[in-house]
């Protein structure tokens, strides 16, 4: 079966993302967690695809992205990599895996790109500039992400939208410009007023990805089961669910079971059948221990 739609031109690398910015191209980016997922996002053409640890809710059930482990992370980043051939694979690093200091987060950033991710993604702005810097000499690509960071909820007191005064603007505009002075390949804008996201993607030449951040980012990603109707929380102002796949998967389930319990399933038509000679000699001999029975 073929669902090839994408362009499949050339492999999408961080030089790709630039360019898309600077012809006024919108990069189109989603997350992806498993091989089945991330084939079907690379073959219909996505742009950058990212191992989100928001895999901690969606797909392991944690109640935040708090307690995702490094191991986890690779774990599905190997999972992903083996589905793409074309998007810019991004990995998220987890929670405490580069707070720590400097030489661990040298460290973990290097596990991800030798288990095939092309970069990493940490949380931050101004403040991870050196840690940032330290990545990129090593080789390492890095996609910064400022504004709502779930990987601070805490400190935040709760998800809320950020940027709102003018000394947050201001701060965020920083951040922004610091990612990009210390080689970040672009910048994720979570939670923050479409004006700002504006402002940052006007002042900043690396491409910024927006998620609940308005229309003028340069690219915009979304939640994979937010995006297929998968979740079961309300969804997020920001969410568009372009279909109910919770539903569909709710209504296969319900009619398998319906058949299973009615005989209906498995048909004769859906079973294995024998070699007819094997079948007859199968028949006959049960003939001949019948006869003897009698
Ligand atoms: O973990 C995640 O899914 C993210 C987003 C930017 C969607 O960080």
């Amino acid at each position: 079966m073929s669902i090839t739609t994408g362009d499949f031109r050339s492999k999408v690398t961080a030089n790709t993302l630039l360019e898309k910015k600077q012809k006024h191209e919108p990069i189109t980016c989603l997350t992806a967690y498993d091989f089945a997922s991330a084939r079907l996002l690379d073959e219909a053409g996505i742009d950058l695809i990212l191992v989100g640890d928001s895999l901690g809710m969606v797909m392991l059930g944690y109640e935040n992205t708090l307690p995702v482990t490094v191991e986890e992370m690779l774990h599905h980043t190997r999972a992903v990599r083996r589905g793409v051939k074309r998007a810019f694979l991004v990995a998220d690093m987890p929670f405490a895996s580069y707070h720590v200091s400097s030489e661990e987060a040298l460290r973990n950033a290097a596990r991800f790109i030798k288990d095939g991710a092309e970069a990493v993604k940490i949380e931050g702005g101004e403040k991870r500039a050196p840690l940032v810097e330290r990545l990129v000499d090593a080789e390492i690509p890095v996609v910064g992400h400022i504004g709502l960071t779930p990987q601070s909820l805490h400190a935040m007191g709760g998800y809320k939208v950020q940027g709102k005064s003018l000394k947050a603007v201001e701060q965020l505009v920083h951040d922004g410009l610091a990612l990009e002075r210390c080689g970040a390949c672009c910048v994720v804008l979570e939670g923050i007023p479409r004006e700002v996201a504006a402002l940052i993607t006007h002042e900043i030449e690396i491409p910024t990805i927006g998620i609940g951040a308005g229309p003028d980012c340069d690219g915009q990603i979304l939640v994979y089961h937010d995006l297929l109707g998968l979740t079961l929380a309300p969804p997020a102002k920001f969410v568009r669910r372009y279909a109910d796949l919770g539903s569909t998967i709710n209504s296969a389930v319900q009619a398998f079971k319906t058949d299973v319990k009615a005989g209906d399933y498995p048909s004769d038509a859906e079973s294995y059948h024998l070699p007819k000679e094997t079948l007859s000699t199968l028949q006959a001999i049960a003939e001949r221990k019948r006869a003897m029975q009698v």
